[in-house]
């Protein structure tokens, strides 16, 4: 019998960076809905959570290699084993308040890594025969960032917003998608690439605001709110991202950009609000107390940016994707997924996590 055309994908699937949160996520939707093969490629870094792949696991559709896309030998022998029929490219140093503390490590993972990918791929790539040359795809998931920062009025950006990153994480992440490009434009590499806004969701490292957020309330600690505060995201709910990385894959024109964005631009305070609201009703603190009391402005980051907002126009009318999750939907589930998994928390808020915490938020000054 025939699969149906969404239940035939392809044979294999490379994924870099699979123990990461969006990584994760994908990896769990695909195994769960098509009857893919996926090898993740992870480095197993601070980040990264190979036991978030347990449901994974115990099918024989997946399996973790350890190893860094910076190792252009090991990318061409795994690139020669799994002969993947495409790779969504997700290993990335992705924290913009580790970028400005250590930038050196962005340029090491996300700049010299996606190009080290890159070769790797495209040798692969240039010795298979046309038809699967032309099939295959290099899909390299990036970010919202890349296009700087917005005022309140500014339209949303699109795919054509010139490139102007801010911080050492976005220039990096600028810089592969430059790579990606050119790999494209001068090789001919099936490539595509995708640059979302701020995703939320299970499984996400609790150095992140809504994760920091949950945890810090639960553990009854400060709620530590950057500058005024006023800075807007737009909050992309990590399921919907998964679906849209699906989309671009199967669907995508080769040498396209793609924007993904949740249509939910919230202020940081609407944010820490909404979390501590959520906390109130499902984990109340009792005695008159509040989870807003422990809400703390302290200093800015460096050269933070003001807003950034996604238009998504692009995808929705070529490929037919748009969210489905609202903000008030996905942060409800998302507060109920930590309060569940208090021991998936304590496990990754371990040595190096408490390091991290402690060097990045004992120096700053409390408004
Ligand atoms: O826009 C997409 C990007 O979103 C991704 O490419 C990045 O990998 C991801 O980290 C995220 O970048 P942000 O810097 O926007 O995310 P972060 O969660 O670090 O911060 C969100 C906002 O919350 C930002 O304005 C800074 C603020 N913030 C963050 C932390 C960790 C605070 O006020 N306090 C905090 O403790």
């Amino acid at each position: 019998m025939k699969l149906p055309q969404n239940k035939q994908p392809r044979s294999c699937v490379l994924v870099t960076g699979g123990c990461g949160f969006i990584g994760t996520n994908y990896i769990l939707r695909e195994i769960e809905r098509r009857n893919v093969k996926i090898v993740n490629l992870d480095k197993c870094a601070y980040s990264a959570n190979p036991q978030n792949l347990a449901a994974a696991e115990k099918t024989d559709r997946y399996t973790l290699v350890q190893g860094d896309i910076c190792d252009i030998d090991l990318m061409g022998d795994l690139l020669n084993d799994v002969r993947p029929a495409a790779i969504v490219h997700f290993a990335a140093e992705s924290h913009v308040d580790r970028s400005i503390s250590g930038p050196e490590i962005f340029v090491q993972t996300n700049m010299v890594g996606t190009s080290r990918l890159l070769e790797a791929t495209r040798r692969h790539w240039s010795k298979l025969g046309a038809e699967e040359q032309s099939s295959f795809r290099f899909l390299h998931v990036s970010t919202d960032e890349v296009f700087g920062s917005l005022g309140a009025d500014d339209p949303a950006f699109t795919e054509e917003t010139p490139y102007a990153p801010n911080s050492p994480y976005s220039a990096s992440k600028a810089a592969s998608d430059h790579m990606v490009r050119a790999y494209h434009h001068t090789y001919g590499l099936p490539t595509l690439v995708t640059n979302c806004s701020n995703n939320y969701g299970p499984f996400q490292f609790p150095e992140k605001l809504i994760p920091l957020m949950i945890r810090n309330a639960m553990a009854g600690l400060k709620l530590p709110i950057y500058g005024d505060g006023l800075n807007v995201r737009d909050w992309l709910y990590v399921g919907d991202h998964c679906d849209a990385i699906a989309t671009v894959l199967d669907r995508g024109r080769c040498g396209e950009t793609y924007n993904i964005g949740g249509h939910a631009e919230r202020t940081n305070r609407q944010v820490v609000e909404t979390v501590c609201r959520l906390l109130d009703e499902r984990a109340p603190l009792g005695h008159g107390k509040w989870y807003s009391d422990q809400v703390a402005f302290v200093t800015d980051r460096l050269g933070h940016d003001r807003r950034y907002a996604v238009n998504t126009e692009k995808i929705e009318r070529e490929l037919g994707w748009k969210p489905t999750v609202s903000f008030e939907q996905g942060m409800s589930e998302t507060v109920q997924w930590y309060l569940d998994q208090r021991a998936w928390v304590s496990s990754v808020t371990t040595g190096e996590y408490r390091n991290w915490i402690s060097r990045q938020y004992e120096s700053l000054q409390t408004a």
